[in-house]
C-alpha cells in the first residue's frame, strides 16, 4: 500500500545559469507525484558531480573557454540569459532540481509499476532513454538535467531508471556510484581495456579518476595515475600501480621504473587541456585516447599527422551502454570495488558542499544527505 506522502518538501532549486545565487533552498517545494511508469523515492543521499556545477554555470556552452573552477562560484558572463548551458542541445528548463547520484527507498508507485518495488532500496541509473532505441543518443536525457534529480527529499523517476541493491555499503557510500563509476566503466568499455593494457588515468583522485583506477585494476590491466603530489599516497592506496605527481615527476621515468616502458596503450582522461599535450606524448602506436571530461579546460590542439601516423584512436564517451549500470551493481554486491566517500553535507549546506567540491582537496566523492 502506498504511504502517506507530504504535499511539500525541502529542495535545492536551480533557477537559471549563473553563480550560487541561482541555487536556492526551498522548504515548501511541491512533492512530485509519480506518473505512469514512475516510482517515488524518499531520497536519503545524493552525490555531487561536476555536471551540477557545469550546468549551473553554463560551462557546456561553446562560448565558454574557461575551466570549471574559474567559473564555479560566479558563473560565466559569456553565457547569455536563455542560452543552452546544459550537457545536451535542448537547454535546461528552469526551475530544475539537480542531483544525479540518488539513493533512497521507494515510497509510492505510479500506474503500471509492479507492487514489489515498494519499500525497495534503490539507486538511480541516470540516463533517461527511449527504450525502443536505448543507444539513440539524440533521445537521451540525464537525471538532474532533463528531469528533476535528488537534491530534494523526494524524486519521481521512471522505473527503468533505478536499480535495486543489496549491499553493506551505507546510503552515502552508494551515492558515490552512479555518475562517476558508470562514466569510468563506460570509458573502459569504449576503449576496449583488457588485461593486456597499461592505462594512464588523469585526475586520479577525483570521482571518475578514482573509479577508473579501481575499474582498470578490476580488469587486470596496469594503471599509472596522474595526481597532485599531496594525494599520491591516497591514490596508490586505491590500487594504482604507479603515480605520476603532476608538476613534479618526469612521466617517462615513472613509466620506466614501474613497467620498463616509456609509453601507455590507453589514456583515460577527464582533465583535458593542461595535461593533453604531455599525455599524447606517452601514447603508444595504436593507442586509444578516451575522454569523458575536461575539468582543466576543453580546448586543445592536436597534430593530425601524429593521429594518423601513430594509428591512434580518439574516443568520446558520455551516454553509457545500458549494461554498464547493472554490471556495476554486481561489482558492488560482489565486493569487487569499494566506495571512496570523502565527506557528507546536509542539504542545507549545499553551497558549502559545492565550494569544497571546487577546492579539490578531497579524494573520492562528496555526498549530500537529505533530511
Ligand atoms: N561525460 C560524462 O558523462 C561525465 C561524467 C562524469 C564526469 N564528467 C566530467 O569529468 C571531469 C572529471 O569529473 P570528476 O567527477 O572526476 O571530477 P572531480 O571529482 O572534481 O575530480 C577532478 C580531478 O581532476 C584533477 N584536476 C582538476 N583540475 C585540474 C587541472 N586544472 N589540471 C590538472 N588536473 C586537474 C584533480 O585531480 P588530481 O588532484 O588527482 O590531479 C581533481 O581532483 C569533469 O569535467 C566532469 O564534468 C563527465
Amino acid at each position: 500500500m502506498n504511504q502517506v506522502i507530504p504535499q511539500t518538501m525541502t529542495a535545492a532549486v536551480l533557477t537559471g545559469h549563473g553563480g550560487f545565487d541561482k541555487l536556492e533552498l526551498h522548504h515548501d517545494w511541491p512533492v512530485p507525484r509519480p506518473q505512469p511508469g514512475e516510482l517515488l523515492i524518499k531520497v536519503t543521499a545524493c552525490g555531487i558531480n561536476n555536471t551540477d556545477i557545469n550546468t549551473r554555470i553554463g560551462w557546456y556552452n561553446d562560448a565558454v573557454s574557461g575551466d570549471t573552477t574559474s567559473g564555479g562560484v560566479a558563473g560565466f558572463s559569456t553565457v547569455a540569459d536563455g542560452a543552452a548551458g546544459g550537457w545536451g542541445d535542448q537547454g535546461i528548463h528552469f526551475p530544475r532540481i539537480q542531483g544525479a547520484d540518488i539513493v533512497g527507498t521507494v515510497v509510492a508507485l505510479g500506474e503500471g509499476v509492479a507492487d514489489d518495488w515498494l519499500g525497495q532500496r534503490v539507486l538511480s541509473d541516470n540516463w533517461l532513454r527511449d527504450w525502443s532505441e536505448p543507444m539513440n543518443r539524440e533521445k537521451c536525457g540525464y537525471v538532474g538535467s532533463e528531469c528533476d534529480g535528488g537534491f530534494a527529499q523526494y524524486v519521481a523517476l521512471p522505473v527503468t531508471n533505478v536499480g535495486r541493491i543489496q549491499s553493506a555499503w551505507s546510503d552515502a557510500e552508494l551515492a558515490t556510484l552512479s555518475c562517476a563509476y558508470t562514466t569510468a566503466e563506460n570509458m573502459l568499455e569504449r576503449a576496449r581495456v583488457s588485461s593486456a593494457d597499461t592505462v594512464l588515468v588523469t585526475g586520479a583522485s577525483g570521482g571518475v579518476g578514482s573509479a577508473l583506477v579501481q575499474l582498470v585494476k578490476r580488469r587486470g590491466a596496469r594503471v599509472v595515475a596522474l595526481t597532485s603530489a599531496s594525494k599520491a599516497e591516497s591514490v596508490l592506496a586505491i590500487g594504482a600501480d604507479a603515480v605520476i605527481r603532476r608538476g613534479v615527476d618526469a612521466w617517462t621515468a615513472v613509466l620506466q621504473n614501474a613497467f620498463a616502458m616509456d609509453n601507455v596503450t590507453v589514456i583515460a582522461d577527464v582533465v583535458g587541456q593542461p595535461l593533453f599535450h604531455d599525455a599524447m606524448r606517452v601514447l603508444a602506436r595504436g593507442g586509444r585516447y578516451v575522454t569523458s571530461g575536461a575539468i582543466g579546460g576543453k580546448k586543445v590542439d592536436i597534430d593530425l599527422s601524429h593521429l594518423y601516423l601513430f594509428d591512434w584512436e580518439l574516443i568520446g564517451s558520455t551516454v553509457t551502454w545500458p549494461h554498464v549500470f547493472p554490471n556495476l551493481l554486481r561489482y558492488v554486491e560482489n565486493n569487487e570495488i569499494r566506495p571512496l566517500l570523502a565527506a557528507t553535507y546536509p542539504l542545507e549546506q549545499i553551497h558549502d558542499a559545492q565550494k569544497a567540491f571546487l577546492a579539490k582537496e578531497h579524494v573520492g566523492k562528496l555526498v549530500v544527505l537529505l533530511p
